[in-house]
């Protein structure tokens, strides 16, 4: 059975919650003073990123304190009626047997529109009259529509934990699924998580689920949605650049190489140089460097390179003297390089795919190219046991698989039999 990690491995005990020490001593000695009587503040309202361990924190501190959680999701409490019916839960701390219980109202954000315009007040009432603790969760609970509510709530910040926590539990989750793991490979998921936990477990499954080692290079690939961000931001730098000199180093920055890193110029300086003057001097750059480009091509001499980069960085940056940097426009994939990668009946056979994906989880079949797609690829290349499950979850043909592992029929047939 395909179970999630973040749930497999979710912590039943405060001590397993990792980071947000300061928050989570707050929480317990706002509980435990319940048994003092009812506290000044009937409400703790926790906030902070997310996947940082809100909810799985008032989860085991309920568990700790041996206390009868209610939870209730943003989803569950629209509108204001809901939430009055809700209130009568509230009105007596111990329940019939004799457990006290905890009112959780997670994920208060999804508080929108019209409907719930009563919601937050709702909610505000019953935290001034309400019997038992009662837990609020948001993003933000500095939003405008919790003005009021706040008042009456103890504010409590989680945090993101440390890069270094991440690491630690990463190690636990490997050591209880007997796997061993390159401290390189852990490193990399924990940084890149910073500190996002939920997100570290996630990349932690979908690189080492049903392996004994995991090593650096199976966990690499992770960065290629880093890259795609990376990209538009040297894009950024280097066609916005005031000097040349911050052109110039924006283009070391860049992990792709300079060919490419060319060709993603080229495909958008059009759409982010409008003034046509400028867009003629970009342009003649560009050519100049391309002239640059070949010469390294023919003769192997590198000390052209220098020319090359300067031209297709400096060189654009300086043309931009009229354009006005107007509105946003985006940054596009080089057409030139679609073109030569994918013959049509890829594109055809990724179409294919793209519409199973997209009866299976609902999202538009070009986004399901874009966004699925790349790590269908890694993880059948890399993960023959999750490779066949996911296929036969999508109900993927044969040819279907054999393109995604990017190998022969054989291996296709293999996939199959395991299924
Ligand atoms: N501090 C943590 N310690 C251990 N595991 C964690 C921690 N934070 C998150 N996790 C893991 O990530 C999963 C999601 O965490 P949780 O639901 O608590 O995040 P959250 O802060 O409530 O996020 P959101 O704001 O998106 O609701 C948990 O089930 C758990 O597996
Ligand atoms: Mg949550």
């Amino acid at each position: 059975m395909y179970l999630p990690w973040t749930i497999k491995h979710k912590p039943r005990t405060l001590k397993e919650v990792i980071g947000n020490e300061e928050a989570k001593l707050e929480l317990v000695n706002w509980i435990k003073s319940w048994d003092r009587g009812i506290p000044e503040k009937r409400a703790a309202f926790l906030y902070g990123p997310p996947g940082v361990g809100k909810t799985v924190t008032v989860e085991a501190l309920a568990n700790d304190f041996q206390m009868e959680l209610i939870e209730k999701n943003a989803s569950d409490y629209r509108t204001e009626e809901v939430i009055k019916r809700f209130a009568g839960l509230a009105s007596q701390y111990g329940t019939l047997f004799g457990r006290r219980r905890i009112i959780l109202l997670d994920e208060l954000d999804g508080l929108t529109g019209n409907a719930d315009k009563g919601g937050v007040k709702a909610i505000t009432d019953i935290i001034k009259e309400t019997q038992c603790p009662v837990i609020l969760i948001a993003n933000n609970a500095y939003d405008p529509r919790f003005i009021t509510l706040r008042n009456y709530c103890l504010l409590i910040e989680f945090k993101k934990p440390k890069v270094s926590e991440v690491l630690e539990y990463l190690k636990v989750i490997c050591k209880r699924e007997g796997i061993q793991a390159e401290d390189a490979a852990l490193k990399f998921i924990a940084n890149r998580s910073e500190g996002d936990v939920r997100s570290a477990i996630i990349d932690l499954q979908a690189t080492a689920q049903g392996k004994k080692i995991l090593t650096y290079n199976d966990v690499a690939w992770l960065g290629y949605r880093d890259r795609q961000e990376n990209i538009f931001t040297v894009l950024k730098m280097i066609i916005y650049a005031r000097t040349c000199d911050g052109a110039k180093r924006a283009a070391n920055m860049a992990d792709i190489d300079m060919d490419m890193l060319f060709e993603w110029i080229y495909e958008n300086v059009p759409s982010h140089i409008t003034d046509p003057h400028d867009l003629a001097r970009a342009m003649d750059a560009l050519s100049l460097a391309d002239i640059y480009r070949g010469r390294i091509k023919r003769t192997q001499d590198w000390s052209f390179m220098r020319y090359f980069i300067d031209y297709m960085t400096a060189g654009v940056a300086m043309s931009r003297v009229n354009t006005k940097v107007a509105g946003w426009a985006p940054f596009k994939f080089p057409q030139r390089i679609q073109m030569l990668t994918k013959t049509k009946s890829e594109r055809e056979m990724m179409l294919g795919i793209a519409l199973k994906i997209k009866r299976k989880c609902h999202i538009s079949a070009n986004r399901a190219i874009k966004e699925f797609l790349p790590y269908l690829r890694v993880i059948f290349r890399n993960n023959s046991e999750m490779a066949a499950k996911i296929a036969k979850w999508l109900e993927l043909d044969p040819e279907m698989i054999n393109y995604l592992t990017g190998s022969g029929i054989e291996t296709a047939k293999k996939t199959i039999e395991q299924q």
